[in-house]
């Protein structure tokens, strides 16, 4: 396992202290030694930053995903693999998926049955803290209005991969009802070391306040379910900041020069491109032919 067995003691932490007088929730409160938590997905573009991120915020990391150099290699659908992972942690953040449009089949394979596989994982070990990369895609066709979109916008998936999220996010609903589970969805928008283009002015999530919303979710009382923008604090942002669990991102999209700065017509609704007509179910499923 890719653990830190120091993280409580020695790791330079960054910001995020308990409260006086609250115990830490990345410790264990009689061994003093850090918290497991499962990260999903770790091989990816966003698992390898909180790879890197998590530990130095005090979290030991137990990392699954199909690629390999994860402490547990294995699809989302293999029930034992999931269980292999679940053992002893407390927690799961919940990156692994297809994080793109796609045909169908991929879609479901990962993102809908892969989901609830997760989820039912997570209860059979008694894990009851989710943590769900959502994407804005679950509201892509939204448009922009007056004043910020609050969390709460209502589903408006702009790709089979944004109805995906949708289910996600329903999934974590279901189980914070039925199951009591504490789970956190957060529509992410942009993710990246530096905004690459005029949308992501506005939509841009760092990683630093990547791994910031992600602990603060994490170690939250408050949280019971949430939908949270991820989204760094950009002076373009039109998405609200509102949220349950303190999370006050410090990035500002504002500070970087994007490589590409053309304004597209898409950038007044909140999933861009993938709104297109080149997004379409017949269109993408013609580019997987191809490919
Ligand atoms: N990057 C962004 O800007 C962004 C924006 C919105 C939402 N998200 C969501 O965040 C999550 C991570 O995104 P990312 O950009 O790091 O994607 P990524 O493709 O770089 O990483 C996803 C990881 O999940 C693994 N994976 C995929 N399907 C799997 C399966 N069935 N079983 C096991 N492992 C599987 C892949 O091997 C990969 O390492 C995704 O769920 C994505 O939808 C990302």
């Amino acid at each position: 396992m890719s653990e830190h067995p120091s993280a409580a003691g020695s790791v330079r932490r960054v910001g995020n202290r308990a409260p006086s007088g609250q115990p830490d929730p990345t410790t264990h409160a009689e061994t003093g030694h850090s918290r497991t938590i499962l990260l999903t997905g770790s091989q990816g573009r966003i698992g390898t930053a909180l790879r890197r991120l998590l530990p130095e915020l005090g979290w030991r990391l137990r990392t699954f995903d199909r690629a390999v150099g994860a402490d547990v290699v294995g699809e989302l659908t293999d029930a034992g693999a999931l269980d292999a992972a679940m053992a002893g942690v407390e927690a799961v953040v919940h990156l692994a998926g297809q994080p793109t449009e796609a045909p169908w089949p991929t879609i479901r394979e990962s993102n809908i049955d892969g989901c609830f596989e997760l989820f039912e994982a997570a209860r059979r070990a008694g894990v009851r803290r989710v943590v769900f990369a959502s994407s804005n895609h679950a509201a892509g066709f939204t448009p922009r209005g007056e004043g910020e979109l609050p969390p709460e916008t209502p589903p408006r998936p702009d790709t089979l991969y944004g109805v995906s999220k949708v289910f996600g996010e329903a999934l974590g609903r279901y189980y914070r009802d039925r199951y009591g589970f504490t789970v956190a969805c957060l529509r992410i928008g942009t993710f990246g070391d530096r905004p690459r283009d005029h949308r992501a002015l506005a939509t841009w999530l760092s990683p630093e306040d990547c791994a910031q919303l992600v602990d603060r979710c994490l170690r939250s009382p408050e949280l019971g379910y949430a939908v949270i923008w991820g989204v760094s604090a950009n002076s373009e942002r039109w998405w609200s900041l509102a949220n349950p669990v303190g999370y006050r991102p410090s990035s500002n999209a504002a500070d970087s020069q994007p490589a590409d700065p053309a304004v597209l017509p898409t950038d007044a609704l909140v999933g861009g491109e993938f709104t297109t007509p080149e997004y379409g179910i017949d269109q993408i499923a013609a580019k997987g032919e191809r490919a």
